[in-house]
């Protein structure tokens, strides 16, 4: 009787949970995840990967803009934490869903439940992925799109279908094996990825296009379609518009995708409408999004290559393929023309026209003609001991154990640094050699940001170790979408200024810093949290590129008791907050 009863309770408390009221102006929609290591095999060959709910990548999630998203996330990796950021969504009033361990919540230990919860209030094409270690190399990801809301206006643009591509590269050895060489003397790099992944498929051992090579080592993939690494084939009918959704969460490799005989126009980025151009093809660098128009106005009885190589590094991974199928003709028709060849990796001229072609659309957002503060960042590898490190004006990023979100609302100074980092580097750093003392340290201090305060942040790059090298990084910026306002070359001075776009600059997540050049950004500090700015390539933020802010976290009410349940947060208050 007792336990009838029990279970009618429990039934009743179900119903209600699942009506309650969400906080976004849409409906709430409940997911319940874990998240487990499996068996798969990507590119054709057995690796394990971090799965969610048996799928990798994980399940994607659809959702109008205005909705809650509610997800139950249980870990089931035995042994290490886990953490699930939502890369674009800026998580207004909810900063610890943020899913940065060590910033905006604890990890969740093995076996234990999170509830992230939060509105995403934006259409456009975002994802998620792991952001603790290097989960997100290990395969945790997958697609989050945000439709505009009912009885909204729809996009400013239009078209008859759409695919989504999440872009990821892939290793065979282990993450655990590659966090190891990153922190071990002598260093060992994990180099470059075996094969990009197209929504988690690839071919590492066969081609699809062997016929087009001219060595007799590749063979041609033998395929049926059925296995975890076929492609998945883009159907399409003659005549029609179609809108690829491309989301790049890459650990390290910059990506160029081109449609065969088939003209791009370019109309989102990172969840923002761009002046819509047309291209060949599109540079997309790890944290980055876009949705492209393409018109199938090609001839109907073939079908296209849809290639993707890699840039900015020298590649030793060969292009991802898919087919872009005309019906009725059959998918198993070889296109009679090669992949489109990749742009070389090192025409950086290429890069940088493509990225300065990206403009907000008319009628968007316009950053503010003045700002409070400027915070200029210089981007070095540097050395501690011998082991090698990035750092940010000369200061290596070693995260603490107590996320940042709790110890400063609870002013728990002896949680971090409390002196703050940095905002400039020494005038005399010649950012054309390696630096002339490579010794720096770790830090864990924070730019404390007031709200409502317009900040610029000029990324300066810098050389490597080595003479004469110099790498792309794309900067990932946490809550808040920052106006690009221009690229240079060298040294940042204060007459680039009068050179900033001030007039349409796109409104970004993540934006790239050339070799030996700088970018500038502006964002205003609306919006109470502790955001992570990092380098978007997986081992360079594990070896310390990044930096944080914290911006009104007196504002921040509701920290949910499960994000503090660790270090100094959680000895202070999970004793007497039981529920
Ligand atoms: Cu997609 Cu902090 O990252
Ligand atoms: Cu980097």
């Amino acid at each position: 009787m007792g336990f009838l009863r029990g279970g009618l309770v429990l039934c009743i408390l179900l119903l209600l949970c699942s009506f309650e009221r969400s906080f976004g102006s849409g409906k709430t929609r409940h997911l319940k995840w874990d998240v487990e290591y499996m068996f798969w095999s990507p590119d054709c060959k057995e690796s394990v990967v971090m799965g969610i709910n048996g799928q990798f990548p994980g399940p994607t999630i659809r959702a109008k803009a205005g909705d809650t998203i509610s997800v139950l996330l249980t870990n089931k990796l035995h042994t290490e934490g886990v953490v699930i950021h939502w890369h674009g969504i800026r998580q207004v009033g909810t900063p610890w869903a943020d899913g940065t361990a060590s910033i905006s919540q604890c990890a969740i230990n093995p076996g234990e439940t999170f509830d992230y919860r939060f509105v995403v209030d934006k259409p456009g094409t975002y994802f998620y992925h792991g952001h603790f270690g290097m989960q997100r190399s290990a395969g945790l990801y997958g697609s989050l799109i945000v439709d505009v809301a009912d009885g909204d206006q729809r996009e400013p643009f239009h078209y008859d279908g759409e695919f989504n591509m999440l872009l990821s590269d892939w290793w065979h050895q282990s993450v655990h094996h590659q966090e190891v060489g990153l922190s071990s003397k002598p260093f060992r790099w994990i180099g470059e990825p075996q094969t990009v992944l197209i929504n988690g498929r690839g071919q590492f051992n066969c081609s699809l296009a062997a016929h087009f090579s001219n060595t007799t080592s590749t063979n041609q993939c033998n395929l049926r379609g059925n296995e975890q690494c076929a492609p998945q084939i883009l159907r399409v009918l003659p005549n029609k518009t179609y809108r690829l959704r491309i989301a790049s969460t890459t650990a390290l490799a910059s990506l160029n995708l081109a449609v065969g005989g088939h003209k791009m126009v370019v109309v989102e980025a990172d969840g923002n409408y761009v002046q819509p151009f047309q291209v060949e093809d599109i540079d997309i660098y790890s944290g980055e999004s876009y949705s492209v128009l393409i018109r199938t106005n090609q001839e109907a009885f073939k079908n296209y290559w849809i290639s993707i190589g890699v840039r900015g590094r020298r590649p030793q991974t060969p292009q991802a393929l898919t087919l872009l199928n005309y019906a009725p003709t059959l998918a198993s028709k070889i296109p009679p023309l090669p992949p489109s060849a990749t742009p070389a990796w090192n025409d950086y001229g290429h890069s940088k026209s493509f990225s300065n072609k990206i403009l907000a659309l008319m009628g968007s957002p316009k950053p503010p003609k003045n700002y409070d503060r400027r915070i200029i960042l210089l981007n070095t590898q540097n050395l501690i001991d011998g082991f090698i490190k990035w750092s940010i004006n000369n200061i290596s990023l070693h995260l603490p154990s107590t996320p940042y979100l709790g110890s400063i609302k609870y002013s728990l100074k002896t949680a971090f640094d409390n002196k703050s980092p940095p905002e400039n580097f020494s005038s005399d750093y010649d950012i054309m050699k390696p630096p002339v003392n490579p010794n720096t340290t770790t830090g864990n201090g924070v730019y404390m940001l007031p709200l409502n305060t317009t900040v610029d942040v000029i990324l300066q790059n810098a050389n490597a170790l080595a003479a004469n090298v110099s790498e792309i990084h794309p900067w990932h910026l946490h809550g808040h979408d920052f106006w690009v306002l221009g690229y240079g070359e060298g040294k940042f001075t204060k007459e680039d200024e009068k050179k900033f776009n001030l007039k349409n600059p796109p409104l970004r997540n993540t934006a790239v810093i050339f070799p030996h050049g700088w970018t500038a950004l502006r964002f205003v500090t609306d919006n109470p949290g502790v955001w992570a700015f990092h380098c978007h390539i997986e081992p360079h933020l594990h070896m310390g590129m990044g930096v944080v802010f914290a911006e009104g976290v007196q504002h921040v009410n509701g920290i949910s008791n499960q994000a503090l349940a660790c270090g100094l947060t959680g000895n202070r208050f999970m004793k007497t907050t039981q529920n």
